[in-house]
Order: C-alpha cells, then sequence, then structure tokens
C-alpha cells in the first residue's frame, strides 16, 4: 500500500474511534457535547493519532493490542490544546481547522469546559481501554500525563506566552519551547503506539529520540507556513506570530535559516527511523510529507 493510501486509510480509521469514542453531540449537556465534537470533527491533519497507528505496527504482531482508543485520547489531548490555545487569553484567533474557533463558535466558557473534557476524557479511554493489560494501561496514562503536563506541553504553552514581545529570547529558550508545546505529544503518540507494540525500554528511547526530531521539525516548519501561507491554506489565521510578537524560528533566526534547521531535525528523524528494526517505510515517508506540507 503507498503512503498516501495507508494515511487515508488511518485517518479515517481515527474518525470512526472518534464517534465510537467520544459521547454524542446530543448527550446531556448537549452544548457542551457539541463544542467538543465541533472542534473534534472539523479535520485537522491527525497526525498524532496516525503516529500511534503506526508505531504500533512496527513492533511485533502477537504483543499489539487496540490502538484505537489511544489514538483517539491523543487526539483530543491535542484537539483540547487547540481549543485553549486560541482563547483569548492565549493566542486569541478565529480560524481553526477551516472554521471558527470554539470561543467563536459557542462562547468562551463552553470552550474552556470544552477542552477540560477532552483532556478528561483521554485519560478515561486509556483506564477503561487497556484495564484488562495493567501494566500496558499504566504505561500510557504516565506517557500521555507526562506529556500534557506542566513539564512538557502546559510548560511549553506558559513559555510561549512568556517570550511574546521578547526579540532577546535565547536560542535554548526558544527550543525549550518548541520541544514541550509540540514535540512532547507527538513523542508522546510515537511512544505509545510503541508500548501498544510490545516494545522494550530500548525501543522505546530509539523511538523517543526520532520522534522528538520530528516534532522539533514540525513546529518549527509550522511557524514557518504561520509567516509564508495565506489563511485560506492554512486554515488558520496567517502572520498570527508576528503581529503578536511571538519568538519563533522565524524571528529568531530569518525565514532561510528556519528552513535549514527544519531540514537538519527532519533529518535527524529519518536516521532515527531507519536505524529502527521493523518495516520503518511509512514513518519515513511521514517525515517527508511533514516537511513538504503546506498546511
Ligand atoms: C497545530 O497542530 C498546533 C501545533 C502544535 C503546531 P497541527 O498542525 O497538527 O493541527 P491539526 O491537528 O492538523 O489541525
Ligand atoms: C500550539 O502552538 C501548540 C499547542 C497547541 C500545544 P501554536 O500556537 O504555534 O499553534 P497554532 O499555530 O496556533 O496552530
Ligand atoms: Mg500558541
Ligand atoms: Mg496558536
Ligand atoms: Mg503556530
Amino acid at each position: 500500500m503507498d503512503f498516501t493510501t495507508k494515511f487515508n486509510a488511518w485517518v479515517s480509521l481515527t474518525e470512526s474511534g472518534l464517534d465510537r469514542y467520544v459521547p454524542a453531540a446530543h448527550t446531556r449537556p448537549q452544548r457542551l457535547h457539541q463544542a467538543m465534537r465541533y472542534s473534534l470533527e472539523s479535520g485537522g491533519k491527525r497526525l498524532r493519532p496516525v503516529l500511534v497507528l503506526a508505531a504500533t505496527e512496527l513492533f511485533d504482531p502477537k504483543l499489539r493490542g487496540d490502538p484505537l482508543p489511544a489514538a483517539v485520547a491523543v487526539e483530543c489531548v491535542h484537539t483540547y490544546s487547540l481549543i485553549h490555545d486560541d482563547l483569548p487569553c492565549m493566542d486569541n484567533d478565529d480560524l481553526r481547522r477551516g472554521r471558527a474557533t470554539a470561543h467563536r463558535a459557542f462562547d468562551e466558557a463552553t470552550a474552556l469546559l470544552a477542552g477540560d473534557a477532552l483532556l478528561t476524557h483521554a485519560f478515561f479511554l486509556l483506564a477503561t481501554h487497556y484495564a484488562t493489560r495493567p501494566a500496558v494501561a499504566t504505561s500510557l496514562v504516565a506517557e500521555l500525563g507526562a506529556a500534557a503536563g506542566s513539564l512538557r506541553l502546559i510548560g511549553g504553552q506558559m513559555e510561549d506566552l512568556l517570550a511574546e514581545n521578547r526579540p532577546d529570547t535565547h536560542p535554548a529558550d526558544l527550543e525549550f519551547i518548541h520541544l514541550n508545546k509540540t514535540s512532547a505529544m507527538i513523542e508522546a503518540a510515537v511512544v505509545m503506539g510503541a508500548r501498544l507494540g510490545g516494545a522494550g525500554d530500548r525501543e522505546v528511547e530509539s523511538v523517543r529520540r526520532a520522534s522528538r526530531d520530528l516534532g522539533l521539525a514540525f513546529q518549527i516548519i509550522d511557524d514557518i507556513l504561520d509567516a509564508t501561507e495565506p489563511s485560506t491554506t492554512l486554515g488558520k489565521t496567517a502572520g498570527k506570530d508576528a503581529k503578536a510578537g511571538k519568538s519563533t524560528y522565524v524571528s529568531l533566526y530569518g525565514l532561510e535559516k528556519a528552513r535549514r534547521l527544519a531540514e537538519e531535525r527532519s533529518a535527524a528523524a529519518l536516521e532515527g527511523w531507519r536505524a529502527l528494526p521493523g518495516d520503518t517505510t511509512f514513518l519515513v515517508a511521514l517525515t517527508q510529507w511533514l516537511t513538504g506540507r503546506r498546511k
């Protein structure tokens, strides 16, 4: 199966999982579940759930557990992070995944609660769907909890805000922001998939390193796209980083060097995938596709 066919099949599987494992829109309180589904169902690349599914497949078929609930959990946390990222008190954005942000389509309080509910639901899914394999369940909860917590995603978001209008941001601080606000969840997705595939600690460390490089490349490219692509292509407001005085790879290094740094990180991720046992063709193609993406 070629890369695009496989990617699209995993996106469809993810979307069927989102429908299956998240309360229906008519569930009381309807407004809350409508808002959760509004944000979840507005598309998006579904990169993180696809990474869970792809990483599971790398390892021993006999040891594999069903990765779909974990893939859904990861997309729930990611979508919550976008809803909150867009709030007026954070990046104050009106457009997300090609439509009005949750707080615009609903209201701020509903968006806040929808985000809270998606975050909480992710851990409920892990605890319930992997209950018959407690060691796996615990490792998934620990991985996602660490990635989404104050030392990583939220810590990165905090420093992202603190670095606004700070032209003196140090390169190491910018790397901290990107490694945590974005790369942490990409790393967690791959590691959770690997754990579900029965990977041992040594294999987990190898996929962790490669996915960290992929995650850093991914956010550097997000910074570049913000500065170079129109809102219609991005499905989110273009040029908003410069307007908000964000510290980004583009503001710190300029476009050309930012592109080079993204290429370097992407090359490091490719090297990491190629050194793994198992068939990494999909992860290699995914990394190449993400590096050349326009949204
Ligand atoms: C956007 O992530 C936020 C970042 C971490 C850069 P994606 O670019 O994966 O957003 P969707 O899920 O495709 O909408
Ligand atoms: C968002 O980074 C990271 C998280 C949501 C955790 P950005 O603020 O750059 O993401 P976009 O550009 O709004 O998607
Ligand atoms: Mg942000
Ligand atoms: Mg933002
Ligand atoms: Mg951005």
